[in-house]
This record gives structure tokens, sequence and C-alpha cells, in this order.
């Protein structure tokens, strides 16, 4: 199996995106944490799909049940997927959502792809062999973060970090041209990989929102660590901060926190 087969895969359930119309919503616990019929259908094509080209892997996915980690998902290959990422974008057809396919080796990030279907853009990376995107190299910008546009994700299923999450984008604002709210964690990282932003912060994602991003991102120069500067959990959630290569340190704003 190669990257080009992932891509493959996260292609196709991006067409599943593009031709779904008005899909069935149900609530998952949190606040307005949906999922649709489409979200499942997508995870189960993935599932499908990636099985037959890697059989031996785990899976760790957001949607059908396979959510938990576990130790076997340590060892060997496990798929991590996110079958639509910004899936409230989706109800709302807000774009973009996401497609987002991690493969961790022995807990690791090993190779990564995340399509945007309705920009027909194919992130992809494979661990020390550099970003790309539709198949040319990408690096993140070098400018300072008072030249480029910061994003961040409002942690929208835990209410208990609200504040301290707006706290921090209000110390940022200044710091930077101004702020971008997406609605997809992957994507967010993927700007950033790009050189759309110059800063991505969150204070609470899943493994799956970003275990195929920061692999992209961090091939494209970016540190990728939590809010803290440590590194990312690839066993359970996190908060996750990812920086350009223009910017050289932490902002205050983090700790002051
Ligand atoms: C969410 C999106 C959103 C982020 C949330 C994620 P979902 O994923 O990535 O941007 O703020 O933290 O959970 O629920 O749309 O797959
Ligand atoms: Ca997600």
């Amino acid at each position: 199996m190669t990257i080009e087969d992932i891509k493959q895969t996260a292609r196709e359930a991006g067409n599943i995106l593009l031709t779904a119309r008005r899909p069935k919503i149900m609530e998952k616990s949190g606040h307005a944490n949906f999922v649709t019929e489409t979200d499942e259908k997508v995870q189960r094509f993935l599932v499908d799909k990636l099985k037959d080209l890697l059989p031996e892997a785990e899976f760790l996915g957001e949607e059908d049940g396979q959510d938990e980690f576990s130790a076997k998902m340590a060892k060997g290959f496990c798929f991590v997927i996110d079958p639509i990422d910004g899936t409230s974008n989706f109800i709302y057809e807000y774009r973009p959502s996401v497609v987002s396919i991690g493969l961790l080796r022995d807990g690791k990030p090993y190779m990564a792809v995340v399509y945007n279907p309705y920009d027909d853009m194919m992130f992809s990376a494979v661990a020390g062999e550099g970003a790309y995107m539709n198949g040319e190299r990408i690096m993140s910008s070098e400018a300072p973060l008072s030249e480029q546009l910061s994003c961040f994700g409002t942690a929208p299923y835990y209410e208990e970090l609200r504040d301290k999450s707006f706290d921090i984008a209000k110390k940022l604002l200044p710091l930077c041209v101004d702020l971008r709210r997406s609605g997809t964690a992957a994507w967010d990282m993927c700007c950033v990989a790009i050189g759309r932003c110059g800063l991505y912060f969150e204070l609470k994602i899943q493994i799956w929102d970003y275990a195929a991003a920061a692999l992209i991102a961090q091939e494209a120069g970016c540190s990728v660590t939590d809010t803290e500067g440590k590194p990312l959990s690839y066993t359970g959630p996190s908060s996750a901060l990812c920086m350009s290569r223009g910017v050289k340190k932490i902002p205050d704003c983090f700790k002051e926190a």
C-alpha cells in the first residue's frame, strides 16, 4: 500500500460528501455535537477500502463505535480516521469539510491524507518525506505572526473551556493580522501547513481531528504541540498548537491563560 492508494480512497470518500443531500442528523454528547448518516456512510466506506489496502491495520475513528483508544492500536498499523471533519459545516453547507485519514505505525504518525473535496485540495505526507498539496511540495510561511492570520477552534463540545478559549483568542488578535474560525481542525492545520495562516490553536480536540493534519503540518516545517509546547498525545484527546516556520515561540497569551 502506498500514500497514493490512501489519496485515491480519500478522493472517493470526498465524492460521497459532494453528492450527499440533506442528511439525517443525530445528536451526540456535548453541546451541538452532531453526526449525520453521511458521516457514518463515509466511515463505513473508508473502513472497507482501507481494510482491503492494509488488512492487518487496526482502526480508530470518530463514528461507528470505534472511538476508544486501546493498547493494540499502539502496535503495528492503525488507521485514525475522521470521515467528515467539520460535521456542522456539512450540515449547514458552510465550507469546507474534509476527509481525514491518518496512519499510525507503532503509535506514531506515519502517513497522512486530508482531502477538501469542495476545492479539490489533497494534502498528503509520509513521515520524513515532506508535505504535499495536489502533488506539489508545500512549506509553511516564514513570515512573523504579526504579518499572518491566525485561526482557532472553539472546542465547541467542552463548555468548561469556553472562557479560556476566548481569553486566548482575545489576546492573540492584536499579535496577528486577524482571527479565523473555519469549523474543521484538520483544515485549520493544513492552512498553517500551506502558508494561509501562521498559527492554529484549540484547547481540546480528538486524535482523529489531528492524526493526519499534524503530520502534514510537521512535514511542512510547522511546530505542532499541545498548547504548553509538549508533544501531542496519540492515545487520547489533546490541546493543539500549530505554528508556521515564522512563529518562533509560543505567544505569552498561552502561558497567561
Ligand atoms: C470538530 C471540528 C471543529 C473543532 C472541533 C472538532 P467534527 O470536528 O474539527 O473545527 O473545533 O473541536 O471536534 O465534530 O466536525 O468532526
Ligand atoms: Ca472531527
